[in-house]
């Protein structure tokens, strides 16, 4: 296997980071917020089209205030700074989640930056923000639910393909590489559906220390890989 087309990360372990230099959780999160950037670039260096990061889940609000105050402004902080990368990178960003439930203001620059960032297709980053699997999938659901019950689609037309079409990945195609970063070893109702077939990559590092050299390290691993039975769709029916 050559370069993983999409990689999904779990940018896990800022806190823990921040704690072993004896500095407050939130410094974790800033140097995480910095380190984004990094990946991105490194990330199209390396030919990766989509990357896919875990920003905030839906079980981050019962964290203490200021730890997700600090969270969202630095969501915000990279939404303002981010048309300089966007350009750079000819990144187009698109958001994950379920973005009611956020401040107005943010939500605003959220859909700023994916209408400016549309026309750009070099790298695709996905930033999931209030985000959880079974959300999603509630939310697809009821989508799909109300479009049966008006009559636009049938029943016997639900299949797994026509699932994801209600999905927030709709225009996404599936990880091919997750990639979780300072030693847990979970999914933390992180995209359950699209993971479904990926590669799994765990590592000790905590995403501040994660860096182009650890991401090439993760591909590597990836790439040697031999996936028994030639494939995916192969491997679909075993
Ligand atoms: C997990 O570390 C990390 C998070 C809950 C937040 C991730 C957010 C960022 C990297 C910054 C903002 C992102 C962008 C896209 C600008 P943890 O706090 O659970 O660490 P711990 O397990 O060591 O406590």
């Amino acid at each position: 296997m050559g370069v993983p087309q999409h990689i999904a990360i779990i940018m896990d372990g800022n806190g823990r980071w921040a704690a072993s230099r004896g500095l407050p959780r939130t410094a974790g999160h800033t140097q995480g917020a910095k380190n984004v950037e990094r990946i991105c670039l490194a990330a199209k260096k390396l030919g990766v089209k989509y990357l896919t990061l875990y920003a905030f889940s839906t079980e981050n609000w019962s964290r203490p205030q200021p730890e997700v105050k600090a969270l969202m402004k630095l969501l915000e902080g990279y939404l303002d700074r981010c048309q300089k990368t966007v350009e750079e990178n000819k990144m187009r960003l698109r958001v994950i989640g379920d973005i009611t439930r956020l401040d107005p203001k943010l939500q605003e620059k959220i859909k700023d930056a994916q209408q400016i960032s549309a026309i750009y297709h070099d790298l695709n980053l996905t930033i999931a923000i209030n985000y959880g699997s079974r959300d999603e999938m509630v939310r697809a659901m009821r989508k799909m639910c109300e479009d049966v019950k008006a009559d636009k689609r049938l029943i016997s037309e639900i299949t797994p393909e026509s699932f994801s079409e209600y999905l927030d990945t709709k225009d996404i195609p599936d990880p091919d590489l997750l990639i979780r970063t300072s030693g847990e070893l979970r999914l933390s109702n992180y995209l359950l559906w699209q993971l479904a077939y990926s590669e799994m990559y765990f590592t000790d590092i905590a995403w501040p220390d994660f860096d182009e050299k650890e991401l090439e390290k993760a591909i590597n691993a990836f790439s040697s890989r031999d996936r028994r039975y030639g494939g995916i769709q192969e491997e679909k029916n075993v």
